[in-house]
């Protein structure tokens, strides 16, 4: 079994998060998407309601499933048996980053990560930028699912309260 694990904070998750999740799925036996739970950072979602986003984006993928976790990415990785982390990366200017976090993990455990590049119609596509756009009334459908959106427009809605 070769298990790989997409971790990320998914606040939310986005097409460009699924596209990544579902190139994984055909690389991998099994796929972990890894919801970071931290609590120290301020979401607009909270961890329950990522996972639970997620689980219902990633339901057409047979061997996907939806986890949190919170601590190091490696210790989820050894409790889970996982042999590679995935990222995509949608432009240079991602790689320096994602080149340090690969290298830190791999140093930490003995884990591997793989490099997927972003398909082209979602290389702009950030979970904060969605957000930014839709507080301002700007449309993102077609860049994050319908039903999260939807999730979205109510958020913002009761933030403004
Ligand atoms: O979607 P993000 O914010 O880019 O996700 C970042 C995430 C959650 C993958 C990263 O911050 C992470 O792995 N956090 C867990 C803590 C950890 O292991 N830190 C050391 C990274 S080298």
């Amino acid at each position: 079994m070769r298990r790989a694990v997409c971790p990320g904070s998914f606040d939310p998750v986005t097409n460009g998060h699924i596209d990544i999740v579902s190139r994984a799925s055909l690389l991998f036996d099994e796929v972990v998407v890894a919801v970071g739970v931290n609590k120290s950072k301020s979401r607009l979602f909270s961890a329950e309601e990522r996972i639970e986003m997620l689980t219902r984006a990633c339901e057409g993928f047979p061997n996907v499933r939806v986890d949190g976790f919170s601590g190091l990415l490696t210790t989820f990785c050894q409790d889970n048996d996982v042999i590679a982390i995935v990222k995509g990366l949608r432009a240079v200017s991602d790689f320096d980053y994602e080149l340090q976090m690969a290298q830190m993990n791999s140093s930490l455990a003995e884990i591997e990560t793989v490099f997927v590049p972003t398909s082209p119609e979602y290389s702009f596509l950030a979970s904060s930028l969605v957000k930014e756009v839709a507080m301002f009334g700007g449309d993102v459908s077609g860049l994050i699912p319908d039903f999260v959106n939807e999730a979205l427009t109510t958020r913002l809605a009761e933030q403004r309260g």
